[in-house]
């Protein structure tokens, strides 16, 4: 049976309070939209149709880049208005798979059980028990267990909020029969909503067969509707990536104090002290080993790697066994062959630096070519910036560079180069030589401080 998946998002989220549409708030650094998206994938459906309305293309241009049909729900009157607008897309011997655009953590295992168990001429729907039920739709059922209703928390009675079984937003219907009902579906309830949880009721009446599923995990099936569910899905979020990164091998200092937004990629036996923050793209070689507290995007790092303490690094590039921080600021295009050490309060930006080559404190090295074997001394800065242009550096192969030299770029230093600190040079500097740049001392014997007046 063809599939059809219609994701809801035209919702503003107002319990949010933002100024954002409630789907592009972000969870492990991509908009809870995009968890759903990702999960709906996995499904295999012929087509994933996303209903936007709230922040009109902004939702949209957020996935410009990937293949989905897209319809306007430009007034946001209900989930079952929204279902409505979606479906002149959707073929009507298509089983249509509804998803709530703010329940990020559904498994994709859950809902495949519910494709395989429900069949074409039924209705599905994914449940689950929960200790504290309060905010989402409750299943009703008869004396014999069987589904009767849905009803919203708004429209509830005491005694239908004591129950703990709730609708999780995940429908799955035929749909022929869905277009038929929305279109009878009426406003009246505490919300003048059309509520997609309404059509349950047409299901009973016609005697269309349901199928509940509930889900494994009560945690998936977390609906965002505020900010303190979004910290609650974080959290879980947080947790089922840092196991990940456990069962791949790695040792986590504190599995809970770890942020990974992103897609993080390790070798064997890495350690990840507490505080990390992987960002992007991240891959860490063999026996990698990261500090406390450092935050690492877009950045390969090489086997047997280190970093230290309260590094900050984006778009970096390390081989093997080079050494990093603490207190180093890497910026992108810094590429370190191996064997690299990086020291404390130490800035790179678009440098290559090669094996060997040391840069340990206080450095400021931009667009620059550092060779083999080379050791900047501290203070060292590479001035790339005229005010207008950038220029560029290059640092020849055994170079030995002073403290607080101030390298005035465009400016190459030959092989072997060898520049006492305080140099200050703006014309290229001779190989396997010793360049010195340096005022001479002025002695004043007998010179005194001004003084202060004393007060009257
Ligand atoms: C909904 C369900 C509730 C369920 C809960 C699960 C209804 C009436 N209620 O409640 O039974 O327990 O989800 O999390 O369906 N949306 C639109 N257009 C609209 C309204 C909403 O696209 O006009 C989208 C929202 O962006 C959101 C989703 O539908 O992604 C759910 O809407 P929301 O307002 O959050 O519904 P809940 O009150 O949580
Ligand atoms: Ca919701």
């Amino acid at each position: 049976m063809a599939l059809s998946i219609v994701i809801l998002a035209a919702g503003q989220g107002t319990r949010m309070n933002s100024e954002q549409p409630k789907v592009l708030q972000p969870l492990a650094g991509r908009a809870l939209l995009a968890h759903v998206i990702e999960t709906a994938r996995a499904l295999d459906a012929d087509t994933i149709n996303v209903v936007y309305g709230y922040g009109g293309d902004t939702v949209r241009n957020a996935f410009a880049d990937e293949d989905l049909t897209w319809t306007l729900q430009a007034e946001q009157l209900g989930t079952g208005h929204a279902v409505a607008q979606s479906l002149p897309a959707v073929p009507a011997d298509h089983q249509v798979l509804v998803l709530c655009g703010d329940a990020p953590l559904l498994a994709v295992e859950t809902l495949a059980i519910l494709c395989d168990v429900v069949t074409p001429d039924s209705f599905g729907l994914l449940t689950a028990k929960l200790a504290d039920p309060s905010g989402y739709g409750r299943i009703v059922r008869d004396a014999d267990g069987n589904v009767t209703g849905i009803v919203e928390e708004s429209d509830a009675t005491d005694e239908q909020c004591a129950i703990d079984e709730i609708n999780t937003g995940v429908m799955l219907m035929p749909a022929g029969w869905l277009a038929r009902v929305l279109a009878e579906l009426e406003p009246d309830n505490a919300q003048g909503e059309y509520y997609l949880t309404d059509v349950i009721a047409s299901a009973v009446a016609e005697q269309l067969p349901i199928v509940t599923v509930e889900a494994p995990d009560a945690n998936e099936v977390l609906g965002i509707n505020d900010r303190a569910q979004l910290a609650a899905a974080e959290r879980i979020v947080q947790g089922r990536y840092a196991q990940r990164l456990l069962d791949q091998g790695a040792t986590l200092a504190d599995p809970s104090r770890i942020e990974q937004r992103g897609d993080i990629t390790i070798g064997k036996d890495v350690f990840i002290d507490v505080g990390a923050v992987l960002i992007g793209r991240v891959v860490l070689g063999d026996r990698v080993r990261i500090g406390p507290y450092s935050v690492i995007e877009n950045s390969t790092l090489g086997d047997d790697c280190i970093v230290h303490p309260h590094c900050v690094m984006s778009g970096v590039t390390a081989g093997p066994s080079c050494e990093i921080g603490p207190f180093a600021r890497l910026r992108p295009g810094a590429t370190f062959i191996e064997r690299v050490k990086i020291g404390n309060f130490v800035e790179i930006k678009a440098s290559e630096i090669e094996a060997g080559s040391k840069v340990n404190h206080l450095s400021y090295v931009g667009d620059t070519h550092v060779g083999t074997g080379v050791n900047i001394g501290a203070g060292t800065i590479t001035c790339n910036y005229d005010g207008a242009n950038k220029h560029r550096t290059t640092i020849g192969d055994n170079v030995f560079v002073g403290s607080g030299v101030m390298l005035v770029a465009p400016i190459a230093v030959g092989d072997g180069a060898t520049i006492g600190a305080g140099a200050t040079l703006s014309k290229d500097v001779a190989a396997d030589a010793l360049t010195v740049a340096r005022t001479r001392p002025t002695t004043i014997p007998g010179w005194r401080r001004p003084e202060k007046k004393p007060r009257d």
